[in-house]
């Protein structure tokens, strides 16, 4: 396929997967979680390209070279497309490192990096987001990143773990959550790196140092391989979610009776009395 008609389907599909699940809106103000890999920037640019009004949150981890590199190219991306970008630094925030607060927690807990800093990135963008006023927030997970998720929540023996998932996800009822969505639900990985490598876009393609849970990455090769001798399956893993979602969310919401509480220590959303981003910082 030449690069031409690859750009433009992969626009077309972006395009319908906002229109089709009433993702965005042109008077929307919305905020894109840039990390200042391939996807953030992808989305980034194209919701740009698209005519919506946005701008970029990053949060600053100061994991080294790696989130050096990707603040640079978040600046010099914003600067050249004219989005403002606003900072966050986990340990202004936090008072301490992440990988302090990383070392705190799984020295008591059996925890990975990765659920840690999910945990902190999904509270203090959170915050922020709402702090900036944002009606929606935009990350750029794609298809590779959700079959892989509910896949591992199945393999983990809870499949409503992914109940709250899919192209809209955070709880939009609740004040207290911006409401979080996925333009990019339905490209691949493998699209979104040939897309950014055609527009030359400046970016560092290597994993952040401290991602290392295994169980992730196990499923991610479990999921290319079955994929080469049975094209689709990661599509279709979302699409029959997709269809089981609604009958997750039932059983979610009757298992909780449909509280979602306010955390104890920080007042940031909580399905128990204290959040968990706020039960790992007590840790430390
Ligand atoms: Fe989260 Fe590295 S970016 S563990
Ligand atoms: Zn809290």
């Amino acid at each position: 396929m030449t690069d031409k008609k690859f750009i433009d389907d992969l626009e077309k599909n972006i395009k319908s997967t906002i229109r089709d699940y009433h993702l965005l809106s042109k008077t929307d103000n919305i905020v894109v979680a840039c990390s200042g890999g391939k996807d953030s920037i992808a989305v980034l640019y194209l919701l740009k390209k698209f005519g919506y009004d946005v701008s970029a949150l990053i949060l600053d981890l100061e994991i080294g070279n790696w989130s050096k590199k990707n603040l640079d190219n978040s600046y010099a991306f914003c600067d050249e497309h004219d989005i403002k970008l606003h900072r966050i630094c986990a340990k202004d925030e936090l008072g301490f490192s992440i990988e302090h607060l990383m070392s705190c927690v799984k020295a008591k807990k059996a925890v990975e990096n990765c659920t840690v800093c999910g945990v902190i990135k999904r509270w203090l963008i959170n915050k922020k987001a709402r702090e900036l006023g944002a009606g929606k927030l935009v990350t750029g997970h794609n298809l590779d990143d959700e079959a892989q998720t509910v896949f591992m929540n199945i393999l983990k023996g809870n499949p409503l773990l992914s109940a709250g998932m899919g192209p809209k996800s955070g709880v939009g009822a609740q004040d207290m959550f911006v409401q979080r969505v996925k333009p990019l639900y339905f490209c691949t990985d493998a699209e979104l790196k040939r897309y950014t490598v055609i527009m030359g876009f400046r970016i560092l393609y290597a994993k952040c140092p401290l991602s290392g849970t295994v169980f992730r990455r196990d499923i991610k090769n479990c999921l290319d391989n079955f994929e080469k001798d049975y094209p689709d399956v990661k599509r279709n893993i979302v699409r029959k979610y997709l269809e089981m979602k609604p009958a997750l969310a039932r059983a979610q919401e009757d298992k909780e009776k449909g509280k979602i509480k306010r955390c104890s220590v920080c007042g940031e959303p909580a399905r128990g009395d204290i959040c968990k981003a706020c039960e790992m910082i007590g840790l430390v």
